[in-house]
């Protein structure tokens, strides 16, 4: 009987996530984690639950955007970098379907009307990519 193999390379990783775990402190409860920590947990449980490979999710200590809600930027090699900020804790599910479509595209560009309501709300700034020339 011959062998067959199921094993299939992982698709490429293309992005990295940046969730600023500091935004949402309560000044009146400095004990009590920061609501972008939260709002960090639910991506990443979601993205173990999904076990999905085309990017990663990371904390990121502080993403100068500190008076403009819970933040997250998008970014990764060869592809537009995405900042949003006035996010919340609720917007965690559309956040996480943006990561989907972005890490669907080459360049990290979706169409306007294929991004969830909080990335068309909530977008800070877009980067290009690094010319190849800038190295
Ligand atoms: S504390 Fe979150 S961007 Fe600065």
């Amino acid at each position: 009987m011959e062998a067959t193999s199921t094993c299939e390379a992982p698709p490429a990783r293309r992005a990295t996530v940046f969730v600023c775990v500091l935004c949402g402190r309560n000044p009146a409860d400095k004990a009590a984690p920061p609501s972008g920590h939260a709002l960090y947990e639910a991506l990443a449980a979601e993205h173990a639950a999904r076990a999905e490979m085309r990017f990663r999710i990371e904390p990121a200590q502080c993403l100068s955007n500190c008076n403009r809600g819970l933040t997250v930027a998008i970014a990764g090699p060869d592809r537009w970098t995405y900042m949003f900020g006035e996010l919340t804790i609720e917007d965690a599910p559309g956040i996480y379907r943006g990561c989907i479509a972005n890490a669907e595209t080459e360049d990290g560009l979706v169409p306007w009307n294929e991004r969830p309501a909080c990335f068309r709300r909530a977008l800070i700034a877009r980067v290009p990519p690094l010319p190849e020339r800038s190295l």
